[in-house]
């Protein structure tokens, strides 16, 4: 897209060779549409339904802040624009006999080089497949890839379910420790890579925490789990939209064997998502999920099967995902990652400022030092329900936040302090009383006046919730 200006400059300049080819005298044309130029600072108009009313408690009629990014972002118009372009040329993938069929299926495995170009890898050594989203590529991961119940692999107590029970299901986890801040800690990994020396096939690790924020050095990861002989797996749902992320590190024992991430967390709808790994160890695996399109002969008694990455699709593809996947990578790197960063940094930076001045405020991980995280901040009130307060932190002001254990409930029970024997009591708790966070997430087009309306509203909405938790709920959520 960086070159748009470009092509309308040969458009100009053709429009006039013709004008001079034809004497000078005939009307030039309506000027060319010019494609927009996306950046940081007006990414904002291109986002869809960012100006959408929802109604508030009251009955006020007002646009949605949304702080809720990190569990899906909502869709930019240019990949909107390009699905509705490319469902003209529909056809089936891979299967067809339709000028339609073919255009469908170039674009559908050209968007595979654009994803491997995207996070860095050299297509001779990695293939890409389609998913749904990262739990379904964790899941077919961890399936390919386990081979006995006896497998061992080393996860991270940051990590999300998506990027845990798929192991823990299937085979042994053993689990380094988070510090009081909850970053990683190396020398855990290093030491249970030493105390299980040569037996840990995989590491897996979050390359950003959905909780606290919190990047993880994974290329230093690597280089540890290498040198003991793992290969490394990196579940990327919350760094492909705020991070340059790459599959090489500075040396070749840095580099990421496995990467998986949501396309509908990078402004793409349509349930689309990737799987990049080594094609040596893909091409030695198969997933779960058998059926049409990854066969290449199917005999009454016998089968063969087709090459990865066609190996790991079968039925079906999601095109549409993929074509959103593909535009949406293209706008996130004409915005830049460098610019993404920034931003982000300046919304925590006010964000956690402004919570600091707030009685009673608890910010999960280090409020000082924010430089290693994305935009994600989560908190709660020692003193407050913090169920209530996220509805009426929608309710009254239109804010969109997330509440609870986001899914990463071992981490955020670390967090929050509570003990291993406690938890058995909230198997019993409906959601207003179980124990948790809330969350603000960013995404690009987020501003500080939004932060500033958040702040500026969160003592009354504080004040209203302990009220309507006294008298709506019985029994309020217990103070960690
Ligand atoms: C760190 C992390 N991993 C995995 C997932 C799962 O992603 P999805 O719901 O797209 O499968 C999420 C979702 O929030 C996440 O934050």
């Amino acid at each position: 897209m960086k070159n748009k200006p470009i092509r309308l400059s040969v458009i100009m300049l053709a429009a006039l060779m013709a004008f001079s080819a034809a004497g000078g005298c005939f009307l030039l044309p309506a000027a060319a549409e010019t494609a927009p130029v996306y950046t940081i600072g007006n990414i904002r108009e291109y986002v869809v339904g960012v100006d959408e009313p929802v109604e508030l408690a009251d009955g006020a009629m007002r646009p949605l802040i949304n702080f809720d990014n990190a569990a899906t972002t909502p869709v930019l118009r240019p990949v909107m624009d390009a699905v509705d372009r490319e469902l003209t040329m529909y056809g089936s993938i891979g299967r067809g006999f339709s000028q339609k069929s073919d255009h469908s299926t170039a674009l559908y495995n050209d968007t595979r080089d654009k994803v491997l170009s995207f996070v860095g890898a050299d297509p001779e050594t990695y293939i890409c497949f389609y998913v749904g989203n990262t739990t379904d590529g964790l899941n077919k991961l961890a399936s390919a890839l386990i081979e006995s119940e006896d497998d061992l692999v080393l996860a991270t107590r940051m990590e999300h379910h998506a990027n845990d029970l798929p192991w823990r299901e299937r085979c042994r986890v053993i689990y380094a420790e988070v510090d009081e801040q909850g970053r990683v800690i190396y020398d855990d990994i290093e030491r249970l890579l030493t105390e299980n020396e040569g037996r840990v096939k995989y590491v897996t690790v979050t390359a950003a925490s959905n909780v606290t924020g919190y990047v993880t050095d994974v290329h230093r990861v690597a280089k540890i789990a290498h040198a003991h002989g793992a290969k490394i797996i990196v579940d990327g749902a919350q760094i492909v939209a705020h991070r340059r992320f790459s599959m090489l590190g500075e040396t070749p024992e840095e580099n990421i064997d496995f990467f998986v991430f949501s396309a509908h967390k990078m402004y793409s709808p349509y349930g689309g998502g990737a799987v990049v790994g080594l094609a040596d160890e893909l091409g030695k695996h198969m997933p779960e999920f058998y059926g049409g399109g990854i066969v290449n002969i199917v005999r009454d008694d016998s089968q063969t099967y087709k090459d990865a990455p066609a190996s790991y699709e079968a039925g079906s593809p999601n095109y549409p995902g993929v074509v959103g996947l593909g535009a949406a990578i293209d706008v996130l790197l004409e915005v830049g990652f460098d610019a993404i960063s920034e931003h982000e940094a300046v919304l925590n930076r006010r964000l956690v400022d402004g919570l600091r001045k707030l009685p009673n405020v608890i910010i999960y991980g280090d409020t000082e030092d924010l430089s290693d995280r994305v935009g994600v901040v989560s908190f709660n009130f020692s003193d407050v329900n913090t169920y209530v307060l996220a509805t009426t932190l929608m309710e009254t002001g239109g804010i969109a936040t997330r509440r609870g254990a986001f899914c990463a409930h071992p981490y955020v029970w670390r967090l929050m302090g509570i003990p291993d024997e406690q938890l058995d009591s909230f198997e019993e708790c409906t959601d207003v009383n179980t124990p948790g966070m809330i969350r603000v997430s960013f995404g690009i087009y987020n501003t500080e006046e939004e932060v500033d309306a958040l702040l500026r509203i969160l003592p009354a909405a504080i004040e209203r919730a302990k009220v309507k938790a006294d008298e709506e709920y019985s029994r309020a959520e217990p103070a960690y």
